[in-house]
């Protein structure tokens, strides 16, 4: 059965199916819920780091997300016809249903060249970061992880009461892998962001390979957990995923999700990779039925229409660089961006320049210590919602003089 967005939004009952299809013009742009790690972190934090984005209620003035790493357009076509196809199955656990778990298991073994006992379902890859600290980290053994980075194992560690080292990335805002490499002796587990959220700089494969090698002279016990969230988005040539390097390689595996490019944030799947012996403990923790009929149905449909994907990853681009040169026009400093999000130099705590975007209706990302006092992660929505972001960025960073707005000498940042 084929069925359009709006007719997909209104089976569900969402007004006029108004949702997927509004512009920034229209109520909300929705389809993306709260970044799970933000509102983690929030928690963790006592709720003292700005917070996750408001959810967004009934009379507020339209608002732009782009403060969760999310993808603006959803999923495809072909996402949409699966799930509901899939609904009749909705009664069946996931292992009973006509289009099971494990054949998405088989589909994703199939993708990457591996056997199925090589890949392991999670419910989004925060499952699978979960598990990986409450299975290789302990009171004697250290979990080794960057600053800023994507802080879902840093709090899970912190919260069982195991240490954590965190080490600060480089001055081009990159993971600090000589700096992690002090200190992984004896550590349970390393975690590897990259690109790394927030800071958006990638590593190069060799430079992974040979960070991956050396770990394992020095501390050979020690798990290394390769987070490669925003894979589809890197144009970088001297990137490439892990995953043959896990598979040849013990205490190494790698981590993906289906919430960025494939657009499915809400619909909490994600996978780990890596040697069977590797990747057993991980499954031992994780909750049963993890993975919902209607998710592996849309996981299933995704890995198949690769069309998409590319012209996910293209869409991705042309934003990315327009965004990037909007922002350098108005004088602020952009890391070097892999993936679906800036990290840029605002020349002003995150909190300020978040409450001045979000009173004209843009949500952008939460602090991220050490650099909550001068940079902004701000996601990449559509080209069109980028275009009235900029805009709003000009008057956010607008010099107390007002006389900005027009170029780098005028609104310095
Ligand atoms: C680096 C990284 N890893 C993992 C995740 C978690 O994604 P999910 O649990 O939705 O798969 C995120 C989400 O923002 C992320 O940025």
């Amino acid at each position: 059965m084929s069925v359009t967005r709006r007719g997909f939004l209104s089976r569900l009952g969402a007004p006029g199916g108004a949702a997927l299809d509004a512009t920034v013009d229209g109520r909300l742009i929705a389809a993306r819920g709260l970044e799970a790690e933000s509102a983690e972190a929030w928690q963790q934090a006592g709720g003292r780091r700005g917070g996750p984005p408001a959810a967004p209620r009934e009379g507020q003035p339209p608002s732009i997300r782009i403060s969760s790493n999310e993808n603006p357009i959803g999923p495809g076509q072909a996402v949409l016809d699966a799930i509901v196809a899939q609904f009749g199955e909705a009664g069946r656990y996931p292992f009973n249903a006509k289009v099971g778990d494990r054949k998405l298991v088989e589909t994703i073994a199939a993708l990457h060249k591996v056997k199925p006992e090589n890949v392991l379902l999670g419910a989004g890859s925060q499952e699978i970061l979960k598990t990986a600290v409450w299975g290789f980290t302990s009171p004697a053994r250290h979990l080794v992880t960057a600053s800023p980075t994507f802080e879902n194992a840093t709090g899970t560690a912190r919260r069982m009461g195991h240490p954590v080292v965190e080490i600060k990335v480089d001055s081009q805002f990159r993971l600090d892998l000589e700096g992690m490499l002090t200190t992984v002796r004896g550590a349970g587990l390393v975690f590897v962001n990259n690109p790394n959220n927030p800071t958006a700089t990638v590593h190069s494969a060799k430079t992974i390979t040979d960070f991956v090698e050396r770990v394992r002279r020095i501390s050979p016990d020690t798990v290394i957990l390769i987070d490669e969230a925003y894979h589809e988005y890197v144009t970088d040539p001297a990137y490439e995923t892990a995953i043959p390097l896990a598979m040849a390689t013990p205490n190494v595996f790698v981590a993906r999700t289906f919430s960025k490019a494939y657009g499915m944030a809400g619909m909490r799947i994600g996978y780990a990779i890596g040697g069977g012996d590797t990747i057993k403990p991980l499954a031992r923790l994780g909750m049963p039925y993890n993975i919902s009929v209607l998710g592996v149905a849309a996981a299933i449909a995704a890995l198949g229409d690769p069309k998409h994907m590319e012209a996910e990853r293209t869409r991705n681009t042309e934003v990315r660089n327009f965004t990037q040169k909007a922002l350098e026009d108005l004088g602020c400093k952009c890391t070097a961006s892999q993936a679906n999000f800036l990290f840029v130099e605002v020349g002003r705590t995150a909190a300020e320049f978040r409450s001045g975007c979000a009173a004209q209706g843009v949500q952008v990302g939460r602090d991220f210590p050490p650099f909550e006092g001068s940079h902004a992660r701000i996601s990449l929505g559509t080209m069109a919602e980028m275009q009235k972001a900029t805009a709003v960025f000009r008057d956010v960073l607008r010099p107390a003089n007002g006389t900005g707005g027009g170029g780098r000498e005028e609104a310095p940042c």
